[in-house]
């Protein structure tokens, strides 16, 4: 579930931060991208240094850095969920009266991600009213709060305050994306993603620009989900991670089909994010193509299987089909052109016009479905996306809101 997940760790001054090596370590080591913002008092318990080398990414503490200004807005709607770890009694006064007087609070005050925190501190300060108080405003704002545990406290007491141990805070991570999740287990899902290459002679082709992220985040989340998942790919180069994933590698639009069209029986559920050309050259010349050949050479191009369109003319009712339409323009009827020609149960609208770019770690979707309902989403993670959409199209019809 955390796989490609972007998660914000930010630290501020407890003798806990020590901890938040190792929720670095094992988020890392789940597929997440971690980045960590870090108070100016955090840095007197961990080194940025350790948590930069976990993280792969520069740990961010001032404002300004090297007379580079540090954007904390970006930060906020890089993440998919900011977790707060450890949260020191100092940093939660702040947060709860919206002071802005550093680079950790400034992300959190403009964060449009969800916030998480862990606090840490010692039993008497954590039972203070006024702790008491600023934990409630937090949760009132909508923050989650992951109780610290009893046990020995810095301060060589036993009591509670103790920051939730890493493998814990995973734990509470991994349910966060969970929760409300419908589950896939048992269900086979057939998905395609990225270009097809269409050969010319054999050296060159017809391509495009699809990276095949979005198709991948759909694998990967139904795959969290507990799905047997037939990931059909065409020729991108992505260190994804494929553990447990059947992976069809193809190169062009025929070969895609054919791959659809073997798994696609025995499918629950197939979504084609796959940007496949819509042409072919006739001919694909044998030998390389010379320049001193006598004429220009021309073209002649046929068209290639709709590989949706082909699966919703053969698709029984208990199998859900869902199909992409990328536009540039006249997008909402071109989308529900494709649904109906198509026979697809929903179509996932991306346009070129709404921020939406091949190679993008993010997306802006619009689902419509057969039964007539439009859900538009905003601009966020791939991963996020991937939710989104699953989420939709397992709700039922009935219960989408238009
Ligand atoms: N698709 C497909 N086989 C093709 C072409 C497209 O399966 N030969 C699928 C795509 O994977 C996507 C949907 O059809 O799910 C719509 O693709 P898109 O490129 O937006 O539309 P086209 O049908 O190709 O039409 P046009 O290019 O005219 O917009």
């Amino acid at each position: 579930m955390l796989a490609n997940r972007k998660i914000l760790i930010g630290v501020s001054g407890s003798i806990a931060a020590y901890k938040t090596i190792q929720l670095v370590r094992l988020l890392i080591k789940q597929g997440a991208e971690v980045k960590v913002v870090m108070t100016e008092a955090a840095k007197d318990f961990v080194s940025p240094l350790v948590l930069a080398t976990l993280s792969k990414n520069e740990v961010l503490t001032d404002m300004f850095q090297e007379n580079t200004w540090s954007n904390h807005v970006a930060l906020g709607r890089w993440a998919d969920l900011m977790l707060i770890a450890p949260l020191s009694c100092n940093t939660l006064a702040k947060m709860a009266n919206g002071h802005c007087d550093n680079l950790l609070l400034s992300v959190y005050l403009s964060a449009t991600c969800p916030v998480m925190v862990a606090p840490a501190m010692d039993e008497d300060m954590w039972h203070h009213a006024a702790t008491i108080r600023n934990i409630k405003t937090l949760q009132q704002d909508g923050i989650t709060v992951v109780q610290p545990g009893h046990g020995e406290l810095a301060s060589g007491l036993f009591g509670d305050g103790r920051m939730e141990e890493p493998e814990n805070l995973l734990t509470a991570i991994d349910d966060f994306f969970r929760k409300g999740k419908a589950t896939l287990t048992g269900k086979k899902v057939l998905i395609t993603a990225g270009p097809t290459r269409e050969a010319i002679d054999p050296v060159r082709f017809i391509g495009n620009h699809s990276s095949g992220k979005m198709g991948i985040a759909l694998a990967q989340e139904c795959q969290a989900r507990g799905a047997e998942v037939t990931l059909v790919l065409g020729p991108v180069d992505l260190p994804a991670r494929y553990e447990g994933m059947t992976i069809i590698q193809v190169t062009s639009a025929d070969e895609m089909y054919n791959a659809c069209h073997d798994h696609f029986q025995n499918a629950d559920i197939a979504i084609l994010a796959a940007a496949v050309a819509d042409y072919k050259p006739e001919k694909i010349s044998e030998e390389k193509i010379k320049k001193e050949a006598a004429a220009t050479p021309e073209l002649k191009l046929v068209k290639t299987k709709d590989i949706l369109k082909s699966l919703g003319a053969i698709k029984d009712e208990r199998q859900l089909l869902i199909g992409f339409a990328l536009e540039t323009q006249n997008e909402k009827a071109n989308a529900l052109e494709k649904l109906k020609s198509k026979n697809a149960d929903f179509i996932v609208l991306n346009s070129l016009k709404d921020g939406a770019a091949f190679g993008s770690d993010h997306n802006k979707i619009t689902i419509f479905s057969k039964a007539g309902a439009e859900v538009a989403f905003d601009q966020k993670s791939k991963a996020a996306v991937a939710a989104d959409i699953i989420d939709t199209v397992t709700a039922g019809e009935s219960t989408i809101t238009v």
